[in-house]
């Protein structure tokens, strides 16, 4: 079965009341490609999940930045999945970078998370990547490789999993992968899938591109493919996005 294409909108921690206001009018009056084609899921800031769960669109779906990694209880300042779940909200991003390399998330404190949110029935966006240093080593499969594997000691089912491959050195730098680097790569994701998880997993698994992505650049990547949609950072805050998510036709 095709793989539907995935377009997230990682919202991070920015946004108001008056401009998520504004940027959801944008979204909901978009024509895009129906949800037989296109899945579409955007991650506000915690605080203004009420906000975007009752005005945006039906057809596109609300996603949390990150979730605890157990149930709820005396962890100050967290969100269980539990909560997450009884909200409203499908999906989490789990392992995005800046939670990994500022934050200090381990790969298995993530694989952790990841874990605990399937059990709780959430799907999961999990972000993996290298670091520029580690490309230049020659080590961005061995990285990645590395991430994916702490999650295959975790789980074993990865039908609600969203894999999104994004580079760190192209996390909000401009300096979006080429569609040759990001398709190598995301090749190589199936293959490791295929070899140490299934090939029907590998088959079904949509692994998404994040870093720079934008409307500019989103077709040719687009058309690679392993490249199964985007999640896509700063241009998601701007009415781009909706040229993004027509990338999917
Ligand atoms: O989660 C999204 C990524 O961090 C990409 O961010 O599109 O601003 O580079 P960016």
């Amino acid at each position: 079965m095709a793989r539907k294409f995935f377009v997230g909108g990682n919202w991070k921690c920015n946004g108001t009341v008056k401009s998520n206001e504004e940027l959801v009018k944008v979204l909901n009056a978009a024509e895009v490609p129906g949800t037989d084609v296109v899945e579409v899921v955007v991650a506000p800031a915690a605080g203004h999940f009420p906000q975007v769960l009752s005005s945006l669109r039906k057809d596109f779906s609300v996603a949390a930045q990150n979730c605890w990694v157990k149930k709820g209880g005396a962890f100050t300042g967290e969100l269980s999945a539990e909560m997450l779940k009884d909200l409203g909200l499908p999906w989490v991003v789990l392992g995005h970078s800046e939670r990994r390399h500022i934050i200090g998330e381990s790969d298995e404190f993530i694989a952790d998370k990841v874990a605990y949110a399937l059990g709780q029935g959430l799907g999961v966006i999990y972000c993996i990547g290298e670091k520029l240093e580690e490309r230049e080593a020659g080590n961005t499969m061995a990285v990645n490789a590395r991430q994916m594997q702490a999650l295959a000691d975790k789980i074993s089912d990865w039908s609600k999993v969203v894999v999104a491959y994004e580079p760190v050195w192209a996390i909000g730098t401009g300096k979006v992968a080429s569609p040759a680097q990001a398709q190598e790569v995301h090749d190589e994701l199936r293959k490791w899938l295929s070899a140490n998880v299934s090939p029907e997993v590998a088959e079904a698994t949509r692994i998404i591109y994040g870093g720079s992505v934008t409307a500019a650049n989103c077709g040719e990547l687009a058309g690679c493919p392993d490249i199964d949609g985007f999640l896509v950072g700063g241009a998601s805050l701007k009415p781009e996005f909706v040229d993004i998510i027509k990338a999917a036709e």
